[in-house]
């Protein structure tokens, strides 16, 4: 169903398309479906019974009718399939490359701060990557790929491909979208799920005034951290933007936390209540911030999640 509407243009919410992240759910007012490969991970046997379903793993047997939440924000965004070109990759860390992508010049590329693009590869296949770039700077598209062993498109990135490389991409994806407002901003980033975090602090930082931005990021080491000093700088330069970082695998000092990155944020930030909550990252990070958060106040429908999910073919 979900592949359908995209088809369509019509960009419903999803993130994982994987059936485990639970962001394209839909409740099913009328029409039956099936799910080819059993019920997927990201709903339990209640939820389906009270008429939910998730759209991403779903195969429509009729004509449906479904009730969505929340599209109305990416709904006019146009998803285009776009050849682009390197202009520069640089090595972060030891396994994640950041990229560079010149669009055609005669194209113009419009996208919401927190989407990503899917990188097409031969045979239909597609990987999804956030953009870490906001979108009133526009010039290049910047991707940050971590290296999966034996990763499709990921060992191409470390092994291959070099400044210059052409690289089909289809977007732009995903309803993670910045909301604007006054609430502050609590980001929640695992590894490269701070990529599409980091759009979101240099979209406030760049052209809001008043809004205050906190991020915990976490990673397992703090090589894995490729932009730390980057983000003290920023910390230090605007009262606005507070920064914690946060090591799972290694004995952390000063000034970093040690522990998960969920825990750290439940240890310092007071008044969960209060904020809008962004989280991005793998599965089992983005499940325990859906489980803690709200137990210590957070409201559960002002936590947005992206899902870093690996491709499905
Ligand atoms: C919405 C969204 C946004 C994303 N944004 C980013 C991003 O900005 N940067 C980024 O690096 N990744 C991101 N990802 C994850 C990325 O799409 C996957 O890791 C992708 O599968 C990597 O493609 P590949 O071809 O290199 O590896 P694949 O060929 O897909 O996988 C090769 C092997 O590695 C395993 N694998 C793949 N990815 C991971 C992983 N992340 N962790 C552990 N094992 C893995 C697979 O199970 C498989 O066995 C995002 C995912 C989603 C859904
Ligand atoms: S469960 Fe469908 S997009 Fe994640």
């Amino acid at each position: 169903m979900l592949s359908g509407a995209l088809r369509e243009h019509l960009n419903l919410p999803h993130s994982c398309k994987g059936g485990s992240c639970g962001t394209c759910r839909v409740r099913v007012i009328k029409g039956s479906f099936a799910y080819p490969h059993g019920r997927p991970l990201g709903i339990t046997a209640d939820e389906e019974s009270e008429g939910h379903a998730l759209i991403c793993q779903a195969r429509a047997l009729e004509d449906l009718e479904i009730e969505i939440r929340d599209i109305r924000h990416v709904s006019d965004v146009e998803i285009k399939s776009l050849p682009t070109r390197i202009e520069k990759m640089r090595l972060f860390a030891p396994d994640v490359m950041g990229l560079l992508l010149r669009l055609p010049a005669i194209e113009s590329f419009a996208w919401q701060c927190g989407q990503y693009v899917d990188v097409m590869l031969a045979g239909e296949r597609r990987r999804s990557f956030s953009l870490a770039n906001p979108p009133h700077d526009a010039a290049l598209l910047e991707l940050h790929v971590r290296r999966a062993p034996g990763g499709a498109f990921s060992e191409q990135v470390f092994r291959t491909l070099r400044a210059g490389s052409l690289l089909r991409i289809e977007g732009p994806l995903g309803q993670f979208i910045y909301r604007p407002g006054e609430r502050p901003l609590l980001l929640v980033g695992g590894g490269t799920g701070y990529v599409p975090l980091k759009a979101m602090i240099r979209q406030v930082l760049e052209t809001e005034s008043r809004r205050d931005v906190t991020l915990f990021w976490g990673a397992r080491t703090a090589a894995d951290l490729y932009e730390d000093a980057w983000l003290r700088e920023l910390a230090a330069k605007h009262k606005r933007f507070r920064y914690t970082s946060v090591l799972s695998d290694q004995v952390a000092a000063a000034p970093h936390e040690h522990g998960f990155v969920h825990e750290a944020v439940i240890r310092k930030v007071a008044g969960l209540a209060g904020f809008d909550i962004y989280a991005a990252g793998p599965p089992a990070m983005i499940d325990a911030v859906r489980a803690a958060l709200p137990a210590q106040g957070a409201d559960p429908e002002r936590i947005y999640i992206d899902s870093f999910d690996y491709a499905h073919a």
